[in-house]
C-alpha cells in the first residue's frame, strides 16, 4: 500500500523562500519581472543580451567602454571551442535529443578548461564567460555535424545573437532574427528560483566547480515542465494543423484532463511579462510565409485555452510564445530548449556566483513516512 502523502509539506517547495537574491524581481501576482530593479520590457525593447549578462552578473548596466571590453573578451577567449570537444561531438550517437548532447558537451568543455577546479571568484566569472560564449558554439556545431555539414567557425564581429545563426547557417543572418533571438535571449537570461537555477545553486552550495552546477541545471532544464514545454508547444500546434481545428483542440485536450503545454507557471497566476511580449512579436509575424499559419493556430490555442484556464491562475507562459518566435527565425524545433540554455546560462552563472559569495550548503530534509520498524526477512522466508 502506498504510503499516505503529508498533508503539511509544500509539495515542490511551493512558496518556499531558501535564498535572498539580487538578480530578478518577480511579482507574479502582478505579472511584474524586472532584472536588478530594470523591468524587463524596457531591456527587450533596447538592450543587447551582452548588457544583459553584464547587468546581471556584475550588479549594473555597462558602460560603452565597459560592454565593449566585455564584448571583445567574449570573442577573443571563447568562442572558440577546443578541437577535441569538436572531434567527440563528431561521433556522439547520431540521433540523440540535443539537450542531452549539449549537456554532455558543456561537462566536456569543463574537462578541457584547465581552470576548471580553480575556485577564485576571477576563475569563476571567466567560466561562466567560457559558457556563456561557447554554448552557442556547441548548439551550431551539432546542428551541422548531425545535417552532414562542417562546422562554422564563430565569427569575430558579430554580436551574440547574429554570431548564433551565422555559425547555424553559415551566412549573413537577418535582421528581424537577430532581433528576435536576441530579444528572446534576454527575456529568458534569469528567472529567480526556477527549479534549474535552483539546481545549480545547489551544486554550487556544496562547493563543487561551476560546470557541474551548469551541467546539473542543463538535465533540470530539459524536463516538459520546465523548458522542454518550449518543444512541447510547436509539436501541438503541428498536430492541431489549422487555426479552425484549434478550439476543439483545447477542449479535447482539457476535457481528457490532460495539461496543455506552454500554460501555467509556478509563480505567476496572471499573464507573464515574457510571454506578453512574445505574443506582440509572434502577431507581428502573422503575415510571414511558413509561420503566419503556426502563429494563427497559436492564437487560437491561447485565447481559447484562457477563456477555460484563466479563472484557475493558469495562463500562457514565456515558453508558449516562444514556440512560434524560434520557428520564425528558422531554429529546429528539437534545437528550442538549448537556445533556452544559451540565454538562462546567464542567470544560472551569476546565480552560482551570488551564492559562491555568500555560501551555506542547501540541504532540506525529507519526512519519512514509511514503516517505523520491520525485522530483516532471510531469502529463503520471503513471498
Ligand atoms: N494545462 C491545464 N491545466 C493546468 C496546466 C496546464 N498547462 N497547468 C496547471 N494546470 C492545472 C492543474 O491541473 C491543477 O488543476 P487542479 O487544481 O484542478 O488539479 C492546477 O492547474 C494547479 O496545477 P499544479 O500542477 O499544482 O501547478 P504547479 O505550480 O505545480 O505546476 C507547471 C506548474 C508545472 C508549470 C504546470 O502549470 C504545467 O505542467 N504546465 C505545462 C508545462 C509548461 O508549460 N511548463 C513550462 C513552465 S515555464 C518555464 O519553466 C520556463
Amino acid at each position: 500500500m502506498p504510503a499516505e502523502k503529508s498533508e503539511e509539506l509544500a509539495r515542490g517547495l511551493a512558496g518556499v523562500t531558501v535564498a535572498d537574491t539580487e538578480m530578478s524581481f518577480i511579482d507574479g501576482e502582478a505579472g511584474v519581472l524586472r532584472y536588478r530593479g530594470i523591468p524587463i520590457e524596457d531591456l527587450a525593447e533596447n538592450a543587447s543580451y551582452e548588457e544583459v549578462v553584464y547587468l546581471l552578473r556584475q550588479g549594473e548596466l555597462p558602460t560603452a567602454t565597459q560592454l565593449d571590453e566585455f564584448k571583445a573578451n567574449l570573442v577573443k577567449c571563447c568562442r572558440t571551442v577546443p578541437d577535441e570537444v569538436i572531434d567527440a561531438v563528431r561521433h556522439f550517437p547520431s540521433g540523440a535529443h540535443p539537450m542531452a548532447i549539449l549537456r554532455t558537451a558543456v561537462s566536456l568543455l569543463g574537462l578541457h578548461d584547465p581552470g576548471a577546479e580553480v575556485e577564485t571568484r576571477t576563475a569563476n566569472e571567466a567560466k561562466a564567460t567560457q559558457l556563456m560564449a561557447g554554448i552557442p558554439t556547441l548548439i551550431a556545431l551539432y546542428e551541422r555535424v548531425r545535417n552532414g555539414q562542417e562546422p562554422v567557425p564563430p565569427s569575430q564581429e558579430l554580436g551574440h545573437a547574429a554570431n548564433f545563426l551565422y555559425m547555424l547557417t553559415g551566412e549573413d543572418p537577418n535582421e528581424v532574427a537577430v532581433r528576435a533571438i536576441n530579444t528572446y535571449l534576454v527575456l529568458l537570461a534569469d528567472h529567480g528560483f526556477n527549479a534549474s537555477t535552483f539546481t545549480a545553486r545547489t551544486i554550487a552550495s556544496t562547493e563543487s566547480d561551476m560546470y557541474s552546477a551548469i551541467t546539473g541545471a542543463i538535465g533540470t532544464l530539459k524536463g516538459p515542465l520546465h523548458g522542454g514545454a518550449n518543444e512541447r508547444v510547436m509539436k501541438s500546434l503541428f498536430e492541431i494543423e489549422s487555426p479552425d481545428k484549434a478550439k476543439a483542440w483545447v477542449d479535447q485536450t482539457l476535457d481528457k484532463g490532460q495539461r496543455i503545454m506552454g500554460f501555467g507557471h509556478r509563480v505567476y497566476k496572471t499573464l507573464d511579462p515574457r510571454a506578453r511580449i512574445l505574443r506582440q512579436y509572434a502577431e507581428a509575424l502573422a503575415e510571414e510565409p511558413d509561420v503566419g499559419k503556426w502563429v494563427d493556430v497559436a492564437i487560437v490555442v491561447a485565447d481559447a485555452a484562457e477563456e477555460r484556464l484563466s479563472a484557475k491562475g493558469i495562463w500562457p507562459n514565456v515558453d508558449f510564445y516562444s514556440a512560434p518566435v524560434l520557428y520564425s527565425a528558422g531554429i529546429p524545433v528539437d534545437q528550442f530548449t538549448p537556445i533556452f540554455v544559451m540565454s538562462r546560462v546567464a542567470g544560472w552563472t551569476a546565480h552560482v556566483l551570488e551564492q559562491q559569495a555568500d555560501n551555506r550548503l542547501i540541504r532540506p530534509r525529507a519526512k519519512y513516512v514509511g514503516p517505523r520498524e520491520q525485522p530483516y526477512v532471510p531469502m529463503g522466508e520471503r513471498a
